[in-house]
């Protein structure tokens, strides 16, 4: 933890006096910055930021921003980023016509990912998804969230959840557990599946809870998958051993998962590509936040979800990775601001406030990280050289994270 001053910063984004909740409406629209600014960061801590009229003596290490940005590090409040191996075959059948649905009832898919994980160490898992871990941190991302969920067994859930406990005694970072357990029904339970979410609520969840493994419970509760009849059961025990609700919902369809969702305080519903107006209504009514995730929709080649119907709705709206093996092999942030504001229609300030000020709350971390607010984490990354915000997701597909900062250290 260290002391640094950043100065002669172009334009220091996303600057909050004040601790300002998730961000929905027209406040989504607004994306504070000072020009011409300097940032002071003590002992890992913002400590003062301002124009560079007022610009302290430097009391550690200095850098000179000229002609850059510098933003907050970008949230990614969902990702599967511990996995045994990559599933490029099913990437090459979706293009000759094979979708995401019958891959996975064909035993591909979650079930693939999950026999692969069965059969690999903790060690092997633990060095791969540091690889993926120190990729998407080179791209900014500097607090992020990792599900379980390619286990699908009481001993390979919780290997995977230990490599994320391993993960966060190693890195610097907020790293926020989430369990996804139910994340597709084991092949051998698929006459029974009433027995799977038994050993779900009965034998996993207070494992997890025992060992503190996981602050989160997500269920994939989409068509093929958990009913919302299931998803309830399983929220039902999660909130007993306090695990706080997660969602995949609505990816596939329909599937009724916004209610359950509401109805059981998530933190978050993720996904949404398929959206009805009485979804819209719940989630008006409620706490949770919609995560957006469209590089699953661009990889996959589904929908989008409506950005703006949220928006207009006043619903907070957050973005993420879903780095996952099957439908987003990619933990790029900076893309899903592209897509945010090709596909889904955000301003580049909306998706600005979704990937950094929204994804933190997202992430339960909204207090901690995800804007330059005094006494929040100095997790910052400094840009190349650029003349305006929108540059910055026009720019798609170029690597515009020049310097990432942890806790004020210079990190990559
Ligand atoms: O968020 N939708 C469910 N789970 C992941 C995909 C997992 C996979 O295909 O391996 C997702 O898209
Ligand atoms: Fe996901």
């Amino acid at each position: 933890m260290s002391n640094l001053l950043i100065k002669n910063i172009k334009s220091l984004v996303q600057v909050r006096e004040e601790l300002s909740g998730p961000l929905a409406g027209e406040a989504m629209a607004e994306l504070p910055c000072i020009e011409d600014a300097y940032l002071e960061i003590q002992n890992g801590k913002i400590l003062d930021f301002g124009h560079m009229d007022q610009c302290p003596r430097p009391n550690g290490g200095m850098i000179d921003a000229k002609g850059r940005y510098v933003f907050p590090g970008f949230c990614d409040s969902h990702t599967h980023i511990v996995y045994a191996a990559s599933r490029e075959n099913e990437f090459v059948q979706r293009i000759k016509g094979v979708s995401y649905e019958e891959i996975a009832q064909a035993g591909g898919g979650i079930l693939n990912s999950a026999a692969k994980l069965q059969n690999t160490s903790h060690e092997d898992l633990y060095n791969d998804a540091v690889k993926r871990l120190e990729e998407v941190m080179k791209m900014g991302t500097t607090s992020i969230e990792i599900k379980s969920g390619y286990g699908l067994s009481v001993e390979s859930e919780l290997k995977m959840l230990r490599v994320v406990k391993e993960l966060k005694e190693n890195f610097d970072i907020p790293i926020v557990a989430s369990f996804l357990g139910a994340h597709a029904i084991p092949t051998k339970y698929k006459e029974n599946r009433a027995e799977y979410i038994q050993l779900l609520t009965e034998e996993m969840i207070p494992k997890i809870a025992e060992e503190k493994l996981a602050q989160y419970c997500d269920v994939f509760c989409d068509f093929g998958f958990f009913t919302p009849e299931e998803t309830s059961i399983i929220f039902d025990a999660a909130i007993k051993y306090q695990l706080r609700p997660k969602l995949h919902a609505n990816e596939l369809g329909h599937s009724g998962g916004i209610q359950i969702g509401v109805k059981y305080d998530a933190i978050s519903v993720d996904h949404l590509e398929y959206v009805s107006e009485e979804d819209l209504i719940a989630l008006q009514n409620s706490k949770t936040i919609a995560t957006l995730l469209p590089s699953t929709s661009f990889f996959l080649n589904i929908p989008y979800a409506p950005a703006r119907k949220f928006i207009e709705a006043n619903i907070p709206v957050a973005l993420a990775s879903d780095f996952n093996p099957g439908s987003s092999p990619s933990g790029n942030m900076h893309l899903v601001t592209s897509l945010a504001c090709t596909q889904l229609k955000m301003t580049p300030e909306e998706a600005i406030n979704a990937a950094t000020i929204n994804s933190a709350y997202a992430l339960g971390l909204g207090e901690t990280v995800g804007s330059i607010t005094k006494g929040k984490l100095a997790n910052v990354f400094i840009s190349k050289p650029m003349d305006s915000i929108a540059y910055f997701p026009y720019s798609f597909g170029s690597d515009l994270v020049d310097k990432v900062i942890i806790k004020g250290e210079l990190a990559y």
